[in-house]
């Protein structure tokens, strides 16, 4: 495990944390390959029912690494696959994972924010796809995730100008789902991975599943994914339970969490 992300459990949740402070923790491959490999070990312990994903109080992420990508050339990013080979284990992970951003999540760092299924900003967070300003764009989705939460308008705007959008016009605009006051940003979201993890972890999985489906299909469709998974849902013995306890007035006390 690379010492540049470190990882804790706690309690049923897994915690990784992005750990370059002198770079901004600025995302190398060293960086990116850790976190996949956070990913792939909270995947697989079956203790764990939701993952955050944090920086420090300064930077969750200001970005790919603009040092050591200067000199690729055209054949270089092509050939090593540069974001997809490793960025995308965020996407694929079937547990969910929350972004806990304070201070900043520019370029490769909002992007990678918006790879999570959500974000909870603190008060000091600063969202943007500068790219522009290097001469480029952005590679790892911020053209097409940014779009998708916060409309056209306000997606153009932070891509073409490269201004930087805080946590407040960020909540406002779709982008995150909830500010914390930075003292207890970690706290407050470590508590609701709680709440999440203490769930039926399949019927969590069902419904990350179905509201990412909302993004990549019609409609019709998507209500089609939903209906099938939510009739699946009553082979779950978590669903007998679930509703057992409700008509029996009692705590559910879930076996598959
Ligand atoms: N890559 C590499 N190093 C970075 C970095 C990055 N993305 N962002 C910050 N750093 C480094 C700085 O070089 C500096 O290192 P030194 O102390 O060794 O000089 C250190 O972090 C602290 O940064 P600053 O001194 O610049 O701190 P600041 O508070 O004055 O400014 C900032 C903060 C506005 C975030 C500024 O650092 C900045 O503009 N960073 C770059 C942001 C950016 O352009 N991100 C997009 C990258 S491209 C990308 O991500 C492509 C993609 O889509 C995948």
């Amino acid at each position: 495990m690379s010492k540049l992300v470190i990882t804790e459990v706690h309690g049923k949740v897994g915690l990784i944390r992005i750990s370059r402070p002198e770079a901004l923790n600025a995302l190398n491959n060293e960086v990116v390959d850790g976190i996949g490999a956070a990913i792939d070990g909270f995947e697989a312990d079956e203790n764990i029912g939701c993952i955050v994903l944090t920086g420090n109080e300064k930077a969750f992420a200001a970005g790919a690494d603009i040092g050591f990508m200067k000199d690729f050339d055209y054949m270089h990013a092509y050939k090593t696959d540069f974001i997809t080979r490793n960025w995308e284990r965020i996407k694929t992970t079937r547990k969910p994972v929350i972004a806990a951003v304070a201070g900043f999540a520019l370029g490769g760092g909002c992007e990678m924010a918006m790879m999570c299924d959500m974000i909870f900003a603190a008060d000091t967070a600063k969202f943007g796809q500068p790219e522009i300003r290097l001469g480029t764009m952005p590679g790892a989705g911020g053209t097409q995730r940014l779009p998708r939460a916060v409309g056209k308008a306000k997606a153009m705007d932070l891509c073409l100008t490269a201004r930087m959008m805080d946590a407040a016009e960020a909540e406002k605009a779709g982008l995150v789902a909830r500010i914390i006051p930075a003292e207890q940003l970690l706290d407050e979201t470590l508590k609701a991975a709680a709440t999440i993890a203490g769930f039926s972890l399949p019927v969590v999985m069902m419904i990350k599943e179905s509201v990412n489906r909302a993004f990549e299909s019609s409609l019709n469709e998507g209500l089609l994914f939903e209906r099938r998974v939510f009739h699946s849902a009553f082979a779950l013995e978590d669903q007998k339970e679930g509703m057992a306890a409700f008509v029996e007035k009692r705590k559910p006390a879930f076996r598959n969490c």
